[in-house]
């Protein structure tokens, strides 16, 4: 019975006498990219608000050519802007800032929140962001550089958000940078939610998740970006997290996997439950 049930492409859960969870592609919704590869981001005219600053300058990012395609597009974005404002943390890190759109979708929905900016540990809100902020050359879907200046760029485009106040910027090695700011971030209540998007090796990703576990919270969340390989390139650390996640890390986690719109790159969501 489960058998037939599992070859038309349904799962029922109840009574089935086995539960080993299909393999990805078997599950029955699985997007792939199936049309064109964009060749840039398209902002929803849903979101263009001229009374909003901070979605004025999130459409201005996107607008600028060397965000695409390594930014969250901005479904994703959005989707990640729910994750705070229905999960409410108070202490986030973002690891891989990049030209800093994810961080505006992060800081917009603390400052939504209604969270005071800073002082995380008495009713504030901020985040902390680790980045090597080194040159972004030319690539796959990519005519433009930034060879120099990220750090400022970014700091410049987080006022003109009127979100900066909320961010504290980490230039350097990310994991190496957490380590050293992880006696902060335990005075300030411990980290409620961790975005993953820097070094996508395997190495690299486990350090990064390895570096903040020692100040997660219990119920606090990771969330990893790139988890689909076979749609994002060959970016194997996300995927590795979320496939042996009770081997590379000290905690214990729950994990859902995210579809994303419309290059279907991936997100894992984990959520520490021990
Ligand atoms: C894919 S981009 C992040 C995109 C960004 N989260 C967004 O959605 O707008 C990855 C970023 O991680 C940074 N990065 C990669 N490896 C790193 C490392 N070991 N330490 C610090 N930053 C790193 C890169 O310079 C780049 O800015």
């Amino acid at each position: 019975m489960l058998r037939q049930l599992l070859r038309k492409g349904a799962v029922e859960v109840e009574g089935a006498p086995e539960r080993s969870p299909l393999p990805r592609e078997r599950l029955g919704h699985y997007p792939r990219l199936h049309t064109a590869h964009p060749t840039r981001w398209e902002f929803p005219a849903y979101l263009d608000n001229p009374g909003c600053q901070w979605l004025q300058a999130i459409k201005a990012l996107y607008a600028e050519p060397i965000t695409f395609p390594a930014s969250l597009s901005p479904e994703a974005g959005l989707m990640l802007h729910g994750l705070i404002r229905n999960l409410q943390p108070r202490l986030v890190i973002e690891v891989g800032t990049f030209c800093s759109v994810s961080t505006h979708w992060m800081v917009s929905a603390l400052l939504e929140n209604g969270y005071a900016p800073g002082r995380a540990s008495e009713g504030g809100a901020e985040i902390h962001c680790f980045d090597d902020f080194g040159p972004i050359r030319k690539g796959p879907w990519r005519d433009v550089e930034m060879l120099k200046g990220r750090e400022g760029w970014v700091s410049d485009r987080l006022t003109r958000a009127g979100l900066r106040e909320y961010v504290t910027l980490h230039p350097g090695n990310s994991s190496d940078r957490i380590a050293a700011t992880r006696d902060r971030l335990g005075e300030l209540g411990g980290v409620d939610f961790a975005f993953i998007d820097g070094d996508h090796t395997i190495p690299g990703a486990v350090a990064d998740l390895r570096a903040v576990e020692p100040v997660l919270n219990t119920g606090g969340y990771v969330l990893l970006h790139d988890t689909f390989p076979d749609q994002c390139g060959e970016h194997l650390g996300p995927r590795h997290i979320l496939d042996h996640v009770h081997e590379v890390a000290g905690g214990l986690y729950e994990q859902v996997e995210l579809y994303l719109s419309p290059l279907n790159y991936g997100m894992g969501l984990l959520r520490r439950v021990g």
